[in-house]
């Protein structure tokens, strides 16, 4: 049976009876602080199990994306892996254990017609109701084994949360796998059993504390491993050598040259590559990027850890996108984000290992330096500031550093690491040191959720029902047209009136999910609880608010449209004044980029198109190509916002937006720069601010002209000092060229391009040298000939006139001019003809 079957066989089996399908949510919890990765198929569920939300219908199944970062570590045994699908099907608060065990057991034995010899069941220790189920339905007792909560009691996940008792199906693969011990059982983690499924009876609600408080509603939540039943149903003993993995482990023994099955070290380091590269592709596919936190960390340490196993198989050159892309090729039609986002996560891996590639043999040979100084000193822990140098140098992960140096009989200090690490981030903490939030408390009262009109009116009616005092507090009135900060959308400012007081609202925010607080302070009188009172919302501000709301639509659908699909929100922050706005790309946005996303928002502006909200539910809106947030939290019924007809866009969003695309006037982005690897950040304004931008833009550049002007100027001056400095370096030159013409001494020449102030000077200068001749200097002048004749007194008595000459040789020229006896100038029209008509001087002689 190939996967995919398994996967729609369990799928179905539970729609035949009555649960409904649901999608696999992200890799990224939904709106859970608790989690750093989905790390089993209730995570989307919780809220429905501690009763905080209602599913549309109280039976479920799903096949989720999962990740465990629990087992890093143990991946490329047989059965552990990171990232895995989960089969699961839950109840909440309907069907509990009778219906779970017996249909269980049906989908096992009937559908998947498994051995029932092989199977095996446990329980928690004191379960009696299962074993009794159990019993019920044929198992014999000594094949119903209990263990303790290690085993057989599950959850939370994350800190708090639902959890319970458990009771799971194992497969036996037999004697003759693992570790061949005749006790051997379900509890040994040697191979030779496989958990295929966990029910969980979910019963309690364990908080931060690890305080258990039962649930009013027990529920069911099970998880069957796909990998694992796949490996059950297709005769292997291996995850790893299931049809899921065929295609990436045929490539990677192909780029290695290294075959599976030659020997257990590299079979390993074969399932490791394999494996992170199948995981670090999803996780990017969801809006992991590398980092060195959190979720982004995990995904770092996974790439890195591929790479050390790529080089322990002899590879050299990065290989990783490979292995990306045969997964996006295996598992795109399940997880269509895959092959939406393929060629970023490709650009994501590649930039990221090759980075690491540059450092890694440096960071290795640290390594072995480190290893010889502890060996040196006859110990066997290396140094914590150590392992945390090769960190902070080569960004090696700590675990890997211990697991190579476990591998040559070194250990690390992991807790003093742990020590360097929090050392390291108070140091940064001093240099940035951000402003803490405030919290509020309100007075213990529980109160019924505040009723939002603000989508339609400003100003209404409203009764005061709690005021939170202390820094940071509040009014809290039963209905309010203020909307409260959240999607990125800063909260409203106005004021609350009563009869005798007036509060400022400065700012609005959630006191929970459903209470809103309107923060401030009383500028007049006072307010009572009880009090009816008038709210109303600062226009202004909000419709300044609004307008940049929608225009971070716009932008949003103009990035993907200019740079690709891949452009994914990693945050905003909408206000009166600007918008904010952080997305996924790798490189910067070019000039030309940036100009074309402003077009583009402006030209959707222009067409004035209308923006519709619409109440739906949120598989819909996805199934309609609607963009939703990672890491936000949607309910069932989801608020679509479209942007004209055809779509433009379509978001899902609850903030406030305006009628029509035109009331934004204009857009305009202010700035784009890096955030991060692989992130961005643009800052832009709409209406009045975009207008009042490009006014600002104009004044700098009046500005900047001014002063361009002033240089210029300068410029010139120095130019023409130069300009009169060659000429004059050039009259010297010149005295060589005067000869002599019958009687008379002449000098006619063709000098370089100057203005007539520098030409007079140098025939001044040559009259003066020369004592006594004929001078004709001419050059080109604004881009004509121009002329000039000096004739020393003595020939001027003689009858040689330089006006004449020059009205002779300018008329050649096809223009004219004269002037006095020993001085004349005169200009031309023809450059052409400026060597003829000097030419022509020799003959008036
Ligand atoms: N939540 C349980 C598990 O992860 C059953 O799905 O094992």
């Amino acid at each position: 049976m190939k996967s995919e079957q398994l996967r729609q066989l369990f799928l179905y089996f539970f729609e035949e009876k009555e649960h409904t399908i649901v999608e696999s949510s992200s890799l990224i919890p939904h709106g859970d602080p608790t989690l750093l990765l989905t790390s089993a198929g209730m995570v989307q569920f919780k809220p429905y199990f501690t009763g905080e939300e209602t599913p549309s219908s109280k039976r479920l199944v799903s096949c989720q994306k999962c990740f465990r970062t629990t087992d890093i570590e143990t991946v490329g045994d047989s059965a552990h892996l990171t990232f895995f699908e989960m089969l699961g099907n839950f109840s909440v608060g309907d069907y509990f254990k009778k219906e779970a065990v017996d249909w269980g057991w049906e989908f096992v034995t009937r559908r998947l017609k498994l051995d029932i010899d092989k199977l095996w069941i446990t329980i928690y220790l004191n379960d009696d109701e299962a074993f009794d189920i159990w019993r019920s339905i044929g198992i014999p007792a000594e094949r119903i084994l209990r263990y303790g909560e290690k085993e057989n009691f599950w959850g939370p996940a994350g800190d708090s949360g639902p959890c319970g008792p458990c009771s799971e199906i194992h497969y036996d693969f037999g004697e003759s796998i693992g570790c061949g011990r005749k006790d051997c059982a379900p509890d040994c983690d040697c191979g030779r059993f496989y958990e295929i499924w966990n029910l969980v009876f979910v019963q309690y609600f364990q908080d931060k504390e690890g305080k258990r408080t039962p649930l009013t509603r027990p529920s069911i939540d099970t998880g069957m491993g796909l990998e694992r039943t796949a490996a059950v149903m297709q005769g292997v003993s291996n995850v790893y050598e299931t049809d899921l993995f065929k295609p990436m482990m045929d490539k990677m023994t192909q780029i290695t040259g290294v075959r599976y099955g030659e020997a257990e070290d590299t079979d390993k380091a074969l399932r490791i590559t394999i494996e992170h590269g199948r995981g670090i592709t999803f996780l990017i596919a969801d809006g992991v990027l590398p980092s060195n936190e959190g979720r982004g960390y995990v995904l770092r340490r996974l790439l890195r850890r591929a790479v050390l196993f790529g080089k322990r198989l002899g590879l050299s050159k990065p290989f990783l996108t490979e292995l990306a892309e045969v997964t996006v090729n295996k598992m795109g039609d399940i997880y269509p984000e895959l092959k939406r986002k393929s060629t970023f996560i490709l650009e994501v891996i590649e930039a990221e290992e090759t980075r690491f590639d540059e450092t890694i043999n440096s960071g290795l040979e640290m390594l072995d330096e480190i290893i010889g100084a502890t060996q040196k000193r006859d110990k066997s822990n290396i140094i914590a500031a150590e392992a945390f140098k090769l960190y902070d140098t080569y960004g090696f992960p700590v675990e890997m550093t211990s697991e190579i140096a476990r591998q040559q009989g070194f250990s690390v200090d992991i807790e003093g690491f742990a020590g360097e690490m929090e050392k390291q981030r108070n140091k940064s903490r001093e240099a940035h040191r951000f402003k803490t939030q405030k919290s509020v408390t309100n007075n213990g009262m529980a109160l019924e959720a505040t009723t939002f009109n603000g989508y339609d009116c400003l100003e209404q009616q409203a009764v005061i029902r709690d005021i939170v005092g202390g820094e940071g507090g509040g009014i809290v009135l039963d209905k309010t047209p203020f909307y409260a900060e959240k999607g990125g959308q800063t909260g409203d400012i106005g004021v609350v009136e009563g009869a005798n007081g007036v509060f400022n609202v400065t700012d609005t925010v959630y006191l929970n999910p459903r209470v809103t607080l309107h923060r401030g302070r009383v500028t007049q009188g006072k307010l009572d609880i009880g009090e009816t009172v008038k709210a109303r919302v600062d226009k202004e501000n909000r419709d300044a608010t609004t307008r940049n709301h929608t225009a971070t639509h716009l932008l949003q659908a103009a990035l993907r449209k200019t740079l690709g699909e891949h452009v994914q929100q990693h945050g905003s922050v909408v206000e009166s004044r600007r918008l904010r706005f952080d997305f996924s790309h790798l490189k910067a946005m070019t000039e030309s980029q940036i100009k074309q996303v402003e077009k583009e928002v402006n030209a959707k502006i222009r067409k004035n198109l209308s923006v519709v909200p619409q109440n739906t539910s949120y598989k819909e809106a996805l199934a309609g190509g609607a963009t939703a947030l990672f890491g936000e939290k949607y309910g069932e019924e989801v608020r679509l916002l479209k942007i004209g007809e055809p779509v433009v866009s379509a978001e899902l969003c609850g903030g406030t937006h305006v009628k029509a695309t035109g009331e934004l006037g204009f857009f305009h982005i202010v700035s784009e720069g890096s955030i991060g690897a692989g992130l961005r950040r643009i800052e832009a304004v709409s209406g009045a601010d975009a207008e009042q931008a490009i006014e600002d833009r104009l004044i700098e550049m009046a500005i900047a002209s001014g002063e361009m002007k002033k240089e210029l100027a300068a410029e010139r001056k120095k130019l023409a000092a130069l300009e009169k400095k060659l000429s004059q370096m050039e009259a010297v030159a010149l005295l060589a060229q005067a000869k002599q013409v019958k009687d008379v001494l002449l000098l006619v020449a063709r000098v370089g391009k100057t203005n007539p102030d520098n030409l007079r000077q140098m025939a001044d200068y040559l009259r003066d040298k020369l004592g006594s001749a004929i001078i004709v200097l001419g050059t080109v002048h604004q881009g004509k000939p121009f002329f000039l004749s000096a004739v020393t007194e003595d020939l001027v008595k003689k009858g040689y006139k330089a006006g004449d000459i020059i009205k002779r040789i300018a008329g050649i020229a096809g223009g004219g001019g004269g002037g006095k006896a020993a001085l004349a100038q005169g200009g031309g029209k023809d450059i052409k003809k400026l060597e003829e008509a000097l030419k022509a001087v020799e003959a008036m002689i």
